[in-house]
């Protein structure tokens, strides 16, 4: 029997929001139900409610969770109701050219739940990245659970099910930051700072924080950051070149997802050295190098798609690192709020005081 529960509804191009009564299906084949206890706010929340993703409103929004898993489908062995998890947007399918291939975190045919949520009066909704956890318990493809130590705090864990694993994951996983490199970040959100301390982590001797925000540096500073450029004042490319015996980084991780921040990016880094699109970029963007100057510097331009995460490798181990006190999650979680206070959170991500707000349930 499907279950009656409170969710956070954008019912249509750039309306408030609205908390309404959803409807959960029993999970089918292949399905779970999670009980959310925490979802974290993300600038792809106010994208769908803006309908700069799609248009197929009602959306069932929030996508970064963590849960206890309440209930499975048939078929389903890899979680068990009781399960502590990490909600993921790209349960990966094992069957494409990439998972073949052994790049699973390419996967293109990733899965969500079959069944859909509704509304009392049986309007579909469609779930934010194929997950709609602003709600008390939500349906999901039983391999967008992830199982981790259930030690972690669920508003810390769910932070990993999108932008400080996206950010995390642009440094070790898609730029390779290995140990004594330089790194520079431009772009100091929860996904920049979460670049930062990725490569913290991973042995970065030098990371040079970019941002025109002071407030922003700070933290970054505070994440790991060793050097910090506020690049209103000064030439980001030029201070990142003094602060790297002239040559540039060997990693510039762009974080904001704007043309003239990915040339700078581009610039700021050394020769044969890597730049790491993470920030997302708009349909209308376009930016225009010299030819010459792309083969010129050589090196590797690539993008991160969700950090290039394998949630199954990524979740548990950076869970384990934060419980033994090396990678501190917590420093991204800026405030908890309630799931009636969604409109609040928005606004406050979109003049920039938070890193993340997240919802506990
Ligand atoms: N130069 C440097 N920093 C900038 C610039 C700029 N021209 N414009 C904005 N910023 C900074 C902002 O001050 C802010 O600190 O970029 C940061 C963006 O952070 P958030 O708005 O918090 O966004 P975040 O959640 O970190 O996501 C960043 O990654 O996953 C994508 O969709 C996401 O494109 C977005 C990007
Ligand atoms: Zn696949
Ligand atoms: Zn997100």
């Amino acid at each position: 029997m499907a279950q009656e529960v409170r969710g956070v509804i954008a019912p249509g191009k750039d309306e408030p929001v609205r908390i309404e009564t959803v409807l959960v299906p029993d999970p089918g084949p292949g399905e779970a139900v999670v009980r959310v206890q925490a979802c974290g706010v993300c600038h792809t929340d106010l994208h769908y409610k803006q309908g700069g993703i799609s248009d197929d409103f009602p959306f069932l929004l929030g996508h970064e969770a963590a849960g206890v898993v309440e209930s499975v489908g048939d078929g389903v062995t890899d979680v068990a109701p009781g399960d502590f998890v990490i909600l993921n947007w790209r349960a990966v399918c094992g069957k494409c050219r990439a998972c073949l291939r052994g790049r699973p975190w390419y996967c293109f045919d990733t899965h969500n739940a079959k069944q859909r949520m509704t509304l009392t009066d049986g309007t579909e909704l469609s779930p934010a990245l194929g997950i709609g956890a602003f709600a008390e318990k939500t349906l999901v493809a039983a391999g967008q659970c992830t199982k981790v130590d259930p030690a972690v705090s669920a508003q810390v864990a769910g932070l990993l099910g999108c932008g400080v694993m996206a950010g995390i994951g642009a440094a070790i996983n898609t730029g390779n930051v290995g140990r004594g490199d330089s790194v520079a970040v431009i772009g100091c959100g929860g996904v920049g700072d979460a670049a930062v301390a990725g490569s913290r982590l991973a042995g970065a001797a030098k990371i040079i924080a970019v941002d025109i925000d002071d407030r922003k540096l700070e933290t970054a500073r505070s994440m790991g950051a060793t050097h910090t450029v506020n690049s209103r004042e000064t030439d980001p490319v030029e201070a990142i070149r003094e602060l790297t015996g002239g040559f540039g980084a060997d990693v510039v991780i762009e974080a904001v997802g704007r043309p003239e921040t990915y040339e700078q990016a581009f610039y700021a880094r050394d020769l044969a050295g890597t730049v790491v699109l993470v920030g997302v970029p708009t349909p209308e963007m376009k930016i225009e190098l010299p030819l010459l100057d792309v083969f010129g510097r050589g090196g590797s331009l690539k993008s991160s798609w969700y950090g290039d995460c394998l949630p199954s490798r990524d979740f548990p181990m950076l869970i384990d690192l934060h419980l033994q006190g090396r990678l501190d999650l917590a420093a991204f979680v800026t405030e908890t709020i309630q799931l009636d206070e969604m409109e609040k959170a928005f606004e406050r991500m979109h003049r920039g005081d938070v890193l993340r707000s997240v919802v506990v349930l």
